[in-house]
């Protein structure tokens, strides 16, 4: 064999070893992470099955995403399946006996909605629960009266893969799951009476925060799949779409169609199937709160 080929041969044998060691470590940091122990201090939330706690809750489990991702009996349903080999299927959380939450007690119900920690301890890593983490007792309590209520399931737990870009990503903190977002310390939220204004905007607007960011400068959503698009800018700053809205009528029929003013068809990243379930009300303050938010530049999140 010549020399400068056996060379090159050995520097590639180093290099697949190296690339190889780099892929276990990899593997092992992201199990590691994905199997810590959250501590968190949870008081338990009696479900509260009256007729329009019920109706309430049914209303949430709707508009806030749980039956986009889970489906509209709870019993899970293939969410993602990326040809980067992104795999998720969520559980079934009816009360289903091969169900994730068929065990659950009252305390893990708010456990997992508001702190995005199982029963076990150990995180969730899709669920957006920092979207969830400010429902009030009531509506946490109407919801799950709600999910519990459903038709007992025959669906099994979750079944997450990851490419390992993704796992890289997330072993070194650069995509984080919802436990490591959420701040564990805050108490529950106060009761925001329900109207037309900002502060329930705020309220009702925090099951946008996962996508658009904490600050709604939107920007590309940590972790996503390279084909969608960064979430919209909704404060009124560099790159605003909220610009684009000039009365809640057009807002409300963009919620509602998943078209834009102009015609254009937003990308269906945005959760339409839950977005057009929200009421008049919601909406309204909704468009209310975004309008009070401080400029941001696009992407700041
Ligand atoms: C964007 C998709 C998405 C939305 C929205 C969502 N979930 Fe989930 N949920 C998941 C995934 C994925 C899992 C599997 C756990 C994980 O993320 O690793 C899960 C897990 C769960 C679990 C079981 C956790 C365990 O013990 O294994 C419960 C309970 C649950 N979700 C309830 C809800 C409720 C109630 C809502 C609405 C307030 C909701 N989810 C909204 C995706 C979602
Ligand atoms: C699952 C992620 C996700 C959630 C949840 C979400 N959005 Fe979006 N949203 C997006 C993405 C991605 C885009 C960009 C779509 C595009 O470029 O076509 C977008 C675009 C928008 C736009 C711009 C539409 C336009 O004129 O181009 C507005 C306004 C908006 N979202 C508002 C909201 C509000 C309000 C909520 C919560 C009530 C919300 N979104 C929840 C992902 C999301």
């Amino acid at each position: 064999m010549n020399r400068k080929f056996k060379f090159v041969a050995v520097i590639l044998a180093v290099l697949v070893v190296i690339a190889g060691l780099a892929a276990v470590a990899v593997n092992k940091i992201s199990a590691s992470v994905a199997h810590r122990i959250v501590e968190v201090s949870v008081i338990a939330v009696p479900y509260d099955t009256n007729p329009e706690a019920l109706v309430r809750g049914k209303h949430l489990f709707e508009s806030r995403g749980c039956s986009e991702c889970h489906g509209a009996d709870g019993n899970g349903k293939v969410m993602l399946n990326e040809s980067n080999g992104l795999y998720i299927k969520t559980p079934n959380i009816t009360t289903g006996e091969h169900g994730a939450t068929a065990k659950y007690g009252e305390v893990d119900w708010v456990r997992t909605i508001r702190h995005g920690v199982k029963p076990s301890g150990q995180p969730v890593f899709l669920m957006p629960s920092e979207d969830f983490n400010r429902l009030t007792d009531a509506d946490l309590a109407a919801l799950v009266a709600y999910v519990r209520s459903l038709p007992a399931g025959d669906g099994t737990g979750a079944v997450i893969k990851l490419p390992l870009v993704l796992k890289a990503l997330y072993a070194f903190g650069k995509i984080k799951d919802a436990a490591a977002k959420i701040d564990h310390s805050l108490p529950p939220s106060t009761p925001i009476p329900e109207g037309a204004t900002p502060e329930y905007g705020a309220y009702v607007a925090n099951m946008c925060r996962g996508c658009h960011g904490e600050g709604f400068s939107g920007g590309r959503i940590p972790g996503s799949p390279p084909h969608w698009p960064p979430a919209a800018n909704l404060t009124p700053g560099e790159g605003s779409a909220i610009a684009r809205y000039s009365n809640v009528e057009a807002f409300r029929n963009m919620l509602r169609t998943g078209v834009r003013p102009d015609g254009a068809a937003v990308n269906t990243v945005m959760p339409f199937a839950s977005l057009n379930k929200l009421s008049d009300v919601e909406i309204e303050a909704v468009f209310a709160y975004l309008k009070t938010l401080p400029p941001k530049a696009a992407g700041g999140r």
